[in-house]
Order: structure tokens, then C-alpha cells, then sequence
């Protein structure tokens, strides 16, 4: 059954999404499956991350104007924040989206992860700390940022580092370098992108 409906969410991301966002959202699947493994996930977990992994972009196409017709559509409130953040909206609408029109495969988990996965949050769940950072590293992606946040990802456990520290510092990695690019382009940078980083290192300094 949950294979199936895999099976089905995928056929859904090659109908709505061009060749190459298709390609990436699969691709994502895989490392998900990948980092489920390596963080010994349950398998109600894993098909909720699946799920979410298979949706997080359903609304990605769409303009800005798009995304807040949408959003006036589906009865949702866009921040602000949001508006000021273009590349955050896919999050918002996507997440209410797929709540409403793929309300068999997205549950609670699920949609938290969509919602939060490209500012992040305080206090993530492993779900959403999962598909944040697949959707960073995922092998198709070959930004320099990209590919030097996955060798460090997957170097740290190869060194023995518990998984659930390289993985916070993972986050805190990307956060920094994506921090850095929005800086670069005078872009600005959401608020919870800075809260999630503070949050992840305020942990650490507790874990040390
Ligand atoms: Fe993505």
C-alpha cells in the first residue's frame, strides 16, 4: 500500500513538474530512503518523510502572484515575510496544497516538513531536519555549496560522529552557506532561516 502510494505520488510529480524539478524531487526520494536507513526511521516515519519528500515542490512552478492567488484559493494567510522571501512561498502553499488535494498520503509529520523545508525551524523533528537537508545534498544538485555540504555530511559519519550531530551540524553548515549566498545576491534572508541556526547552535554548545 505504501509502495503504491509512492508509487502514484511520483506519477503526480512527472505530471505537474518539469523534467528537471521531476528529476530533483526523485532524486530526493532516494537520499531520503538512504537517510532513513542511517537513522533507523520507523516505517510509519519513513512513508510520512516519503510522502513529503514526493510533494515539497508540487507548488515550485508558480510566480509570486501565483503563489498568493493560490494561497487566497486554498484559505491560507501568507506572511509577509514570505512575500518578502520569494523562494520560501513554494513552502507555505505546497504544504497546504498537498494537505488539501493529497489529504490520503499527508499527514501531521508530513506537512510540517513541507512547510518548514527551505528555512527550517526551531526545534525540527528528524522528519523535517531529513528532508531539509536531502533536498540540499540530493546527487543532482551540483552547486559548489551543494556538493561541499553533502562530502561534509557524509564524511563526518564516516569519521564515527553520532548521526544526529553531524546531521545538526550539517543543517547549521548549509544554513550558513545559504546565509552567505543571500547576503552575496542582497537578498533578504527570513527570519527563521537565522532562528533555526541560532536554535541548532545553541544545542551544540550544550552537547560539548
Ligand atoms: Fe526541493
Amino acid at each position: 500500500m505504501e509502495y503504491n502510494s509512492h508509487e502514484y505520488l511520483k506519477g503526480e510529480v512527472k505530471k505537474k513538474l518539469d523534467d528537471f524539478r521531476a528529476a530533483h524531487v526523485l532524486s530526493v526520494y532516494e537520499e531520503c530512503k538512504k537517510l532513513a536507513d542511517i537513522f533507523k526511521l520507523s516505517e510509519s516515519e519513513k512513508g510520512s518523510l516519503l510522502n513529503a519528500v514526493l510533494l515539497h515542490d508540487i507548488t515550485k512552478p508558480l510566480s509570486t502572484r501565483e503563489h498568493i492567488e493560490l494561497a487566497q484559493r486554498l484559505g491560507i494567510t501568507l506572511e509577509n515575510e514570505n512575500i518578502l522571501c520569494p523562494k520560501t512561498l513554494h513552502a507555505v502553499t505546497g504544504a497546504a496544497y498537498a494537505k488539501k488535494y493529497y489529504a490520503d498520503y499527508v499527514n501531521d509529520e508530513s506537512y510540517k516538513a513541507i512547510l518548514c523545508h527551505t528555512t527550517g525551524k526551531v526545534n525540527m523533528s528528524l522528519c523535517e531536519k531529513l528532508l531539509y537537508i536531502a533536498d540540499y545534498i540530493e546527487p543532482t544538485r551540483k552547486f559548489n555549496d551543494c556538493i561541499q555540504v553533502r562530502e561534509r555530511f557524509y564524511s563526518s559519519l564516516d569519521q564515527g560522529t553520532p548521526a544526529t550531530l553531524c546531521l545538526d551540524r550539517t543543517i547549521v553548515y548549509s544554513l550558513d552557506l545559504t546565509i552567505n549566498q543571500l547576503i552575496a545576491e542582497g537578498a533578504r534572508i527570513h527570519p527563521d532561516t537565522v532562528k533555526t541556526r541560532n536554535f541548532l547552535l545553541e544545542g551544540q554548545r550544550e552537547q560539548k
